[in-house]
C-alpha cells in the first residue's frame, strides 16, 4: 500500500483526510457559479483574505502546486502542507512507445501521448508475468488495442458499450490487419450482470489460434502464446464513473483476469443512491471500502456535506498545471468570467428567478472579455424562470440587467479572491483524488491480502490530467 509518508496505517490516513475535507469543505462545497450565493468568500480566514486579494500569479501558481513561501500566513502554510501530506506519492511512468504513423493518423496529440505512454505500461507489466492477452473494458474506438496489438503482437478483446464505437474500431481494425481474428470488439455493458457472458466471449476469441499480421512477433514461440490464451491482463483507459468499480469486481471474479491497469476518471458520474435507499454516503460505489465506511460511521456525522457531489467532482477536475503557462492578462481575464457567472446567479437567486440554460454552452468564450457583453450573452442564453416555472417576460430582463450591473459594481473587487479559490481547488484536488484511489486500493485489499499494488502517474498531467493507473496483480 503507497500511503502517503508519515501515516502508519490506512485508518490514520481516512480519519486525518476527513478531518482535513470537514475542516475545509468550503473550499469545495459548492461550484464556482455559487461563490456569490453561498458566500464562499466571507468563509475565507480573514489572515487569508488579505494575502489572497494581493497575490501575484506567480504566487497563485505556487499556492494551486501546494508550495508556499515563509512569509505566506501560517494557517495557510498549514492547509496548503496539509494538501501535499495526504497525496499519494506516485511512481511515475515516463517511458513512451513511438507509434507508427498508421497507428497516428486521426489522433490528437493527447491521444498519441496517452497511447504510447499506456501501451508501453502494460507492456511491461505483462512481461513479467508472461501474459499475451488482452482485455480492454469501455475500449471506446480501439486506439490502445489496435495499438498493443500492431506494436506488440497481444490478442486484444475490447469491451464497449457504444455499439457505434465498437463498429468504427472494428473497421479500423480490419483497415490496419485484414483478415486478423487478434484484435476485436464486442458491444456489451460490462456489469455484474454481463460477468459470465464476458468470460465466455473472452474465452473463445482469446484462445482463437493465429497471429498472422504482426511482424514482432515472428521469431517468438507461437505455441507458448496460445498455450496462454487463459492468461490474461484487463485494462481500461479512463474507464468513467461506476465502470472502473465494476472492471475491478470483474477483476476479482475471473481467475483468467492476472493482472489490471486501470486508469479511473470521471468520478463525479458514479451513480447516486435514492434517498429511500441511504443509509450512509448517497453514492453507490464510494467508499468501497470497510475501514473507510466504518471511519465515517463511528466518527464523521455528518460527513455527507463534504463527500457528496463537490468532493467527487473536484476529483474529476484538472489540478492547475496549466495556469502555470497564463500571463497577468488571462487570469484576469479568467477571474472576471468567474464573478460574473457568480453574480448571474447571484442576481438570479434575489429576484426569485431560477436560471435555465438555453442552450449546452452558455456563454460564447469570444465575448467573455467584459460584464457588459458578458450580460448580453447570459441574457440570450439563459431562460430566466418565475417561481411558478413560467418564462419571464423582456420586462423583467430589465430588472435583472440593473440587479446584475449593481452586483457586479459590489462584488468586483473580489476577482481576485475568486481567483485564489480556484487555486485553493486546486492546491486539493490532488488529495481529494488520493482519497478515492487509497479508498478503491483499501477494498481491493480487504477482498485479497495478496493482491500486490502500484498506482503509476501514467500521463503528463498538463496534457492529460487524469493521469493515474491503478496497477493490480493476483
Ligand atoms: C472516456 S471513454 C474512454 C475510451 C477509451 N478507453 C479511450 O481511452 O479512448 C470511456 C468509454 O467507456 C465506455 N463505457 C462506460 N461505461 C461502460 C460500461 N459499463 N460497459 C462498457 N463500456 C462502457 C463509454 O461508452 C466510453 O466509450
Amino acid at each position: 500500500m503507497h500511503l502517503p509518508v508519515g501515516y502508519q496505517n490506512v485508518r490514520e490516513y481516512f480519519r486525518d483526510a476527513m478531518r482535513f475535507l470537514s475542516d475545509y469543505k468550503w473550499v469545495y462545497r459548492y461550484p464556482m457559479t455559487g461563490l456569490l450565493v453561498h458566500n464562499v468568500l466571507g468563509q475565507i480566514p480573514p489572515e487569508w483574505q488579505i494575502f489572497l486579494e494581493h497575490m501575484s500569479p506567480t504566487e497563485l501558481t505556487m499556492l494551486s502546486n501546494g508550495y508556499v513561501q515563509a512569509h505566506w500566513p501560517a494557517s495557510l502554510v498549514l492547509f496548503l502542507n496539509k494538501c501535499k501530506c495526504l497525496q499519494l506519492v506516485d511512481k511515475i511512468h515516463t517511458d513512451e512507445w513511438k507509434l507508427s504513423r498508421e497507428l497516428c493518423r486521426g489522433l490528437s496529440p493527447k491521444k498519441q501521448h496517452e497511447v504510447s505512454r499506456m501501451i508501453s505500461l502494460v507492456h511491461q507489466e505483462c512481461q513479467k508475468l508472461g501474459i499475451h492477452n488482452i482485455l480492454d473494458v469501455g475500449s471506446g474506438l480501439g486506439y490502445l488495442d489496435l495499438a498493443l496489438h500492431v506494436e506488440f503482437g497481444y490478442k486484444v478483446l475490447g469491451l464497449e458499450r457504444n455499439n457505434t464505437y465498437t463498429i468504427t474500431a472494428s473497421q479500423k481494425a480490419s483497415s490496419l490487419c485484414a483478415n486478423c481474428e487478434a484484435v476485436s470488439f464486442y458491444p456489451c455493458e460490462v456489469s455484474h450482470t454481463t460477468f459470465e457472458e464476458i468470460v465466455h466471449v473472452m474465452e473463445k476469441r482469446l484462445s482463437r489460434g493465429h497471429y498472422p499480421c504482426t511482424s514482432r512477433i515472428q521469431e517468438e514461440n507461437i505455441s507458448d502464446r496460445l498455450s496462454k490464451f487463459h492468461e490474461v491482463c484487463m485494462i481500461g483507459l479512463h474507464t468513467c464513473g461506476d465502470l472502473s468499480a465494476v472492471a475491478v469486481d470483474l477483476f476479482m471474479h475471473t481467475p483468467q483476469l492476472r493482472l489490471m491497469v486501470l486508469v479511473p476518471c470521471c468520478y463525479h458520474k458514479l451513480a447516486t443512491l435514492e434517498e429511500k435507499d441511504r443509509c450512509g454516503p448517497n453514492v453507490v460505489n464510494f467508499p468501497l471500502s470497510e475501514e473507510l465506511t466504518n471511519v465515517l460511521k463511528e466518527e464523521f456525522d455528518g460527513f455527507e456535506e463534504y463527500l457528496g457531489a463537490s468532493f467527487l467532482r473536484l476529483a474529476s477536475q484538472e489540478s492547475c498545471r496549466r495556469w502555470q503557462h497564463w500571463t497577468e492578462e488571462q487570469h484576469q481575464q479568467h477571474s472576471e468570467n468567474l464573478m460574473s457567472r457568480a453574480v448571474l446567479d447571484l442576481a438570479a437567486v434575489k429576484l426569485g428567478l431560477v436560471l435555465k440554460k438555453k442552450r449546452r454552452r452558455c456563454v460564447r468564450k469570444t465575448q467573455r472579455n467584459n460584464f457588459e457583453s458578458f450580460i448580453e450573452d447570459a441574457m440570450e442564453r439563459y431562460d430566466f424562470l418565475l417561481p411558478n416555472g413560467v418564462i419571464a417576460t423582456t420586462e423583467k430582463h430589465e430588472e435583472i440587467l440593473k440587479e446584475m450591473r449593481t452586483l457586479w459594481l459590489q462584488f468586483k473587487k473580489f476577482c481576485n479572491l475568486a481567483e485564489a479559490v480556484t487555486g485553493l481547488q486546486a492546491a486539493m484536488q490532488t488529495s481529494v483524488e488520493s482519497v478515492i484511489l487509497i479508498d478503491r486500493i483499501t477494498a481491493l485489499q480487504e477482498k485479497q491480502s495478496q493482491l500486490t499494488l502500484d498506482v503509476v502517474k501514467v500521463t503528463d498531467e498538463e496534457l492529460s490530467p487524469r493521469c493515474r493507473a491503478l496497477i493490480v496483480r493476483k
